[in-house]
């Protein structure tokens, strides 16, 4: 029997190692953590994440082949095959501080693989990292005089959040990167055997080390430059009175450009499209190639404007204050269908609005715990209420920042009744049926359609 040891139960470790251990019932699979909190929740039906479809695939598995514990050194030295799934994320102190990843845990992991091993083992790289990582954790684990032999692969992990479910069991190819030695290559395909017991053999894909870890920054960066692309023609519609759900309709409907990723928003969020591509940067730089950096940032400096450029909106709309204005924050989860929060555009706004001495009621079907965290220095700026009717009452605004599905089916007249007149609604998901909320009495924005207004 296979023996798998994931170091990391995060939003990676947790689902990919959930759905390995579903799909292969003969492999053995430990997912570890120093994290207690996290492990003791994995070990019931309160997962420490939310995602569709996830529990059904641990409860299968778990308590037969697939085990979270918070022994490390037992998970590790057991195993014959080592994931490392720990965050990476952007560095904010010394050298390359906010642009460079932060190595770090990874190392730790490294060393800590080093230590207590003493058998052969594959390590695989699931977290993202820069590329060449892959050589420096050869020399750490190869350090000394150790005689325990490590080949490592990398293995990036392409799953988005609210769908890593269906990503995992169906995914568009798994990408396995590995030495072109005899003893890599042996590796590499005791992986890709793994992933073939449920993926079909043409969709993994094996490349050598570099191209595969390179290959995961460059699919972020792309996916990211396809939202900020979009949301730069948003601007533009705005001022010309194009619609810009029209524009990514015909140009999506162009094989060569396809319709995904041209969804305009508030901005892209999660922890990792601004974090991936500022590595790229960071590398770019490092290789001296300036153009390519400045290229790549631009990205990032885009989704920032478009944030801002959300705020200024409401701001100049509300007649340039808002002040002691209430206004109701609909979503705040990076996107729909996770509780996850981290780098969400709602943050910035939220911040700005606050900034501006707004009182914000934030409402959020499943990142409420998580959005309490984000802001404590505005506590007394903020109230968390997660019926979107109750925060809504007594508002002057609603702006809708998570495409959260249960947000078209609110009853919007019932919303209305309820709110200060002007009654103004603000959505940065483009998301809503805005001529119907005109014809009921809302001054509606929304992002690259422009401004409806009653009072012009
Ligand atoms: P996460 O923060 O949710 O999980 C990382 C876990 O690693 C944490 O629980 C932490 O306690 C644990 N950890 C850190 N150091 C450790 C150590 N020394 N020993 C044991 N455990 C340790 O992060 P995540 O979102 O799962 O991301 C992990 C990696 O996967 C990152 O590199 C990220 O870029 C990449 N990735 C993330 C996603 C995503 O959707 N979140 C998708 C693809 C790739
Ligand atoms: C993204 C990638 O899609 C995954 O392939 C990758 O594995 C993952 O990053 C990662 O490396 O962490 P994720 O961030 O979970 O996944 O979610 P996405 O669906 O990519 O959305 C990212 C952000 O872009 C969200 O804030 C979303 O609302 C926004 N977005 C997305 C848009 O504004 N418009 C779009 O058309 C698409």
């Amino acid at each position: 029997m296979i023996k798998i040891c994931c170091i990391g139960a995060g939003y990676v470790g947790g689902p990919t190692m959930a759905m390995i251990a579903k799909q292969c019932p003969d492999v053995q699979v430990n997912v570890v953590d120093i994290n207690e909190t996290r492990i003791a929740a994995w070990q019931t039906d309160e997962l420490p994440i939310y995602e569709p479809g996830l529990l059904d695939v641990v409860k299968e598995a778990r308590g037969r082949n697939l085990f979270f514990s918070t022994d490390v050194d037992q998970g590790i030295r057991d195993a014959d095959i080592v994931f490392v799934s720990v965050n990476t994320p952007t560095k904010t102190f010394g050298e390359g501080a906010g642009c460079a990843s932060d190595l770090q845990y990874w190392e730790l992991c490294a060393r800590r693989i080093k230590e207590v091993s003493t058998s052969d083992k594959i390590i695989v790289e699931k977290s993202t990292l820069p590329v060449r990582t892959a050589e420096a954790m050869e020399r750490v684990l190869h350090a000394g005089d150790n005689p325990v032999h490590f080949e490592v692969l990398s293995n990036p992990e392409f799953l988005a959040e609210g769908t890593a479910i269906e990503d995992l069991e169906c995914p568009d190819r798994v990408l396995i990167g590995g030495h072109e030695t005899a003893t890599g290559q042996k590796a590499l395909q005791t992986l890709a055997e793994i992933y073939a017991t449920w993926i079909p053999r043409e969709r993994i894909l094996t490349t050598n080390l570099w191209s595969s870890e390179l290959s995961k920054l460059t699919a972020n960066a792309f996916l990211a430059q396809r939202v900020s692309s979009i949301n730069a023609i948003s601007a533009l519609c705005e001022a010309t009175g194009a619609d810009v759900g029209e524009v990514a309709h015909a140009i999506g409907t162009d094989s060569r450009i396809g319709p995904k990723f041209l969804k305009a928003s508030i901005g892209f969020g999660g922890s990792c499209f601004k974090k991936d591509i500022l590595n790229l940067v960071y590398l770019c730089e490092t290789y001296g190639l300036k153009e390519p950096a400045d290229y790549w940032r631009q990205v990032v400096l885009m989704n920032e404007y478009q944030e801002r450029r959300f705020v200024t909106t409401m701001l100049h709309s509300m007649f340039n204050t808002i002040a002691n204005k209430r206004i109701a924050v609909l979503g705040f989860a990076f996107k729909a269908d996770t509780g996850d929060t981290r780098e969400s555009p709602a943050i910035k706004v939220c911040r700005e609005l606050a900034a501006e001495h707004a009182t914000l009621v934030v409402s959020d079907p499943e990142a409420m715990e998580n959005a309490k965290l984000e802001m404590p220095e505005l506590a007394d700026r903020i109230e968390f209420e997660e019926d979107p009717y109750k925060a809504a009452a007594g508002a002057h605004a609603v702006a809708i920042l998570t495409d959260w599905r249960l947000y078209k089916e609110l009853d919007f007249q019932r919303i209305f009744d309820g709110m200060q007149k002007p009654a103004f609604l603000f959505d940065g998901r483009n998301m809503l049926d805005h001529d119907a909320l005109f014809n009921m009495g809302f001054e509606v924005y929304s992002i690259g359609k422009g401004y409806k207004s009653h009072l012009r």
